[in-house]
């Protein structure tokens, strides 16, 4: 098959794209490098059945031209990460409400089945866990930039919902929960990558809040297997999944933990959220998503632990 991938520059779009010419697809990739790298496509990039073109999903013109006899997108293009957001609201409101609507559109007119990638932050502060996919969601005010990512990954999902309704678009919405692995970056606020470095580095590892929210981490490989077999199954066109992993840490365990495993002598500090993001910032204290969907729809259960993600992703790092 041809396969657009949309941020397939960035962590999960390069684990995908990977898997995807392993299977033996025909896999081009849109990114505008905002937060992906050329480095994440460095191995692959000169791969038979493969192409990339640096550019946005805004550009509607350019979007189209790579449309042609595509079967499949997978849309991961996102203006991604907590603190990317409160530094770039405006743009991360465009990126992702502007170029997932260019996205339908132009699937629509080519007939290619579209997978979206949705968060976990659609729940936003509920305490309700473990997350259901049918849950009420409960969010802040406006005025903090944060529930704006929330917002816009879900007018996403009533965008992707209305093309499968009206237009018979086959569309699935996957919602990640933390999905961490090699080549993901720190540079955006995503909290392992972060540790990691500060703790080969021996410098400080900085816990915001308490310490005591809690967080489930999944490794990319079972996320980017799930979203293949999502994608693959006519069953679950039009419906939304939860992925990710059920089993939870705190985020002060994770900094020792981290710690531990690196052999490192880094300080542990507490930072907090109004001096790390903004006024007023608020976090969920726990965040578990119900899997049941996923596994009764394709039989998912992720393969990997959380020592064993760590493992692999300080060797990826020291290299
Ligand atoms: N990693 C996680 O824990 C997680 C959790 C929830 C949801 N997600 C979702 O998964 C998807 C991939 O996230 P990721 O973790 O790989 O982050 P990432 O930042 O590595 O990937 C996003 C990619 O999109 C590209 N991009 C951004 N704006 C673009 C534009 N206008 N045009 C073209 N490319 C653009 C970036 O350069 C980047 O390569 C996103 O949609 C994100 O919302 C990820």
């Amino acid at each position: 098959m041809k396969i657009l991938i949309t941020g397939g520059a960035g962590f999960i779009g390069s684990h995908l794209a990977e898997c995807l010419l392993g299977a033996g697809h025909k896999v081009h990739v849109i990114d505008n490098l905002s937060t992906g790298r050329l480095d994440n496509i460095q191995s692959f990039r000169d791969h038979k059945n493969f192409g990339y073109t640096i550019g946005s999903i805004l550009d509607k013109e350019l979007l189209e031209s790579l449309m042609d006899n595509v079967d499949q997108v997978y849309h991961l293009a996102a203006a991604v990460g907590v603190k990317y957001i409160i530094e770039n609201p405006l743009l991360s409101l465009k990126t992702n409400i502007v170029g997932t609507d260019n996205i339908l559109e132009l699937a629509n007119k080519h007939k290619a089945k579209v997978l979206i990638t949705s968060t976990s932050e659609i729940y936003g502060k509920s305490e309700n866990v473990p997350f259901n996919e049918l849950d009420d969601r409960l969010l802040g005010p406006t005025s903090i930039s944060r529930w704006g990512y929330s917002c816009s990954k879900a007018i996403d999902e009533f965008m992707a919902l209305a093309y499968y309704r009206e237009k018979k678009l086959p569309v699935v919405i996957v919602r990640c929960f933390n999905t961490v692995g090699p080549r993901q970056t720190g540079q955006y606020g995503m909290v392992l990558p972060k540790f990691i470095k500060a703790a080969l580095l021996d410098q400080p590892i900085v816990v915001y809040g308490s310490g005591k929210q809690t967080r489930c981490f999944a490794d990319v490989s079972d996320v980017v297997a799930a979203l293949i077999k999502l994608m693959e199954n006519p069953q679950c066109d039009g419906e939304i999944f939860n992925v990710g992993t059920t089993e939870s840490i705190s985020i002060e365990d994770l900094a020792n933990k981290v710690k531990k495993m690196c052999k490192s002598k880094s300080r542990i500090d507490y930072m907090s959220y109004e001096d790390a993001f903004e006024e007023g910032f608020e976090d969920m204290m726990n965040r578990v998503p119900d899997l049941s969907k996923i596994e009764e729809h394709i039989g998912y259960k992720p393969q990997k632990v959380l020592d064993e993600i760590i493992t692999r992703m300080i060797h990826h790092y020291e290299k």
